[in-house]
């Protein structure tokens, strides 16, 4: 028996704001959620005066009914205080996604079937700084008891359980930036092999510190080069790309197997699309630079597409990991144009980092969200900043032969779609999505 798997709900915290609609409504407009360090309160008492790169972007504070934060929108006051900001986003990320599915208030579907895979990348940055510190400064008696549980990553997940109930798999993988998308590939396996029939699934991270930027900074993968401009920093595929910009939020999918979603009257205008196969494979080159070939991306990508039964010809729109890094743009596109061969002609490639910067382990997630959307909606997603397409003064010959829909988003009918994520440690996912019929 092999079961279908298909999207019914999405949930989003994003630098474009809090939920799908707004988000949505922000990068159609083509607007940029990203923002310059110099705009926060303690930019010099916080020490982000001294960090060479000024960029990030972050999620914008205000009331829910502007489509901003604020955390007392979303929980009692006591609450908040024992959740990290990434449980938080997750949670916030998560109601909106059981809304849409309208599984928020579901009492048919039994708990043990519902499980949740929702990963981080690092999990609570503030609390390890903040305890840290303390320990430093006063000892033991400044260490908070909820230190070690804020920390972890898998808490966000484990939240998501109890705040409803959800007895299934409760799985949480942290893979840097491939998180989200392992999160979803990983809960559409449970599906398919029948440990769950719905999962709640995703990334959520909130690691914009100061000392986050700082080590990211030295490990020179953030832009520094567009200090002044913050809206041009990230520039996916450009021959200018500079680092990529560090960003925060969650995305939160609902997947359920076909059977289940029509068995509970799910009308199948509301299914947003279906999940085809799923890629997975290591670099085995390099802590943080991938092979100049794309290796693990090709292999992932290929995975994915040889899994969904298709031919690589079928796909019509990549929604690229591509951070705006020098060497990650080109090993991607690398393998691309390996997989791709001379049929580059049918097929869009975009990234959204272009207007919400890079959200770690939340990313894979999000811009799941947008390549389902796009599915649906029809429309290509233009990448942001794209002056001058490829070669950048470092780069080889790389062939940057496709069509990368610059600066301008165009209607295309998306049968099959493939969403990128890599991260450090060289991990490699990607997931195919395919137009619900
Ligand atoms: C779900 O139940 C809660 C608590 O009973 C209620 O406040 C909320 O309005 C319900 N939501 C929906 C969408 O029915
Ligand atoms: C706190 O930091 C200072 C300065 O780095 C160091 O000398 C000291 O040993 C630290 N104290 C503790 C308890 O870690
Ligand atoms: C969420 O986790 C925190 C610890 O990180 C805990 O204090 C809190 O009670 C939990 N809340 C829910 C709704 O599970
Ligand atoms: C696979 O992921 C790892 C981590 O970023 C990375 O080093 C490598 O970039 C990825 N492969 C490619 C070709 O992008
Ligand atoms: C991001 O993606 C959506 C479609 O998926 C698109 O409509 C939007 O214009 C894109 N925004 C940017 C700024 O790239």
């Amino acid at each position: 028996m092999s079961r279908r798997v298909v999207i019914t709900g999405l949930g989003l915290v994003t630098p474009l704001g809090v939920g799908v609609p707004v988000t949505w409504r922000n990068l159609i407009a083509g607007k940029s959620g990203i923002i310059s360090t110099t705009s926060l309160p303690n930019y010099e008492k916080d020490g982000w005066d001294k960090i060479p790169s000024k960029v990030i972007g972050k999620v914008p504070h205000g009331s829910l009914t502007e489509g901003k934060w604020d955390p007392e929108d979303h929980f009692e006051r006591g609450e908040a205080r024992r959740l990290a900001l990434f449980a938080q986003y997750g949670l916030a990320a998560t109601k909106e996604a059981l809304e849409d599915s309208k599984l928020i208030n579901d009492t048919d579907t039994p708990k043990d079937r519902i499980g949740v895979a929702v990963g981080s990348g690092i999990g609570s940055f503030h609390d390890l700084y903040e305890n840290a510190i303390g320990f430093n400064e006063s000892g033991y008696r400044k260490v908070q008891p909820l230190f070690v549980p804020k920390l972890l990553t898998n808490m966000a997940a484990g939240n998501i359980s109890i705040k409803y109930g959800f007895q299934g798999p409760l799985h949480s993988v942290s893979t840097a930036c491939a998180t989200g998308l392992h999160a979803i590939g990983d809960a559409y396996n449970f599906i398919k092999n029948d440990y769950a029939d719905v999962m709640i699934c995703g990334g959520t991270e909130s690691s914009i510190h100061p000392l986050a930027l700082s080590g990211f900074a030295r490990a020179r993968s953030v832009t520094t080069e567009f200090n002044d401009t913050p809206e041009k920093a990230s520039r996916p595929f450009d021959a200018n790309r500079n680092g990529f910009v560090l960003g925060e939020g969650s995305g939160i999918v609902v997947i359920e197997s076909l059977e289940h979603a029509l068995k509970r009257g799910v009308n199948p205008d509301n299914i947003y699309a279906e999940i085809k196969g799923y890629g997975l494979s290591g670099d085995a080159h390099h802590i943080t630079a991938p092979l100049e070939n794309g290796d693990g991306a090709y292999r992932s990508m290929k995975i994915a597409v040889e899994r969904s039964g298709i031919n690589v010809n079928d796909i019509d729109y990549i929604n690229a990991h591509a951070t705006s890094t020098v060497i990650g743009d080109r090993a991607e596109n690398n393998a691309m144009v390996r997989l791709f061969g001379d049929n580059t002609n049918n097929v869009a490639v975009s990234s959204n980092k272009s207007s919400i910067g890079h959200l770690l382990g939340a990313a894979g997630a999000v811009e799941s969200i947008f390549t389902i959307k796009a599915i649906k909606d029809s429309i290509v997603p233009p990448t942001l900043n794209l002056d001058q397409i490829g070669q950048h003064k470092e780069d080889s010959q790389s062939l940057f032969k496709f069509d990368y829909v610059p600066n301008v988003a165009k209607s295309k009918d998306i049968n099959y779609a493939i969403c990128n994520s890599f991260g450090f440690g060289g991990v490699n996912a990607t997931v195919c999505f395919k137009k619900f019929s």
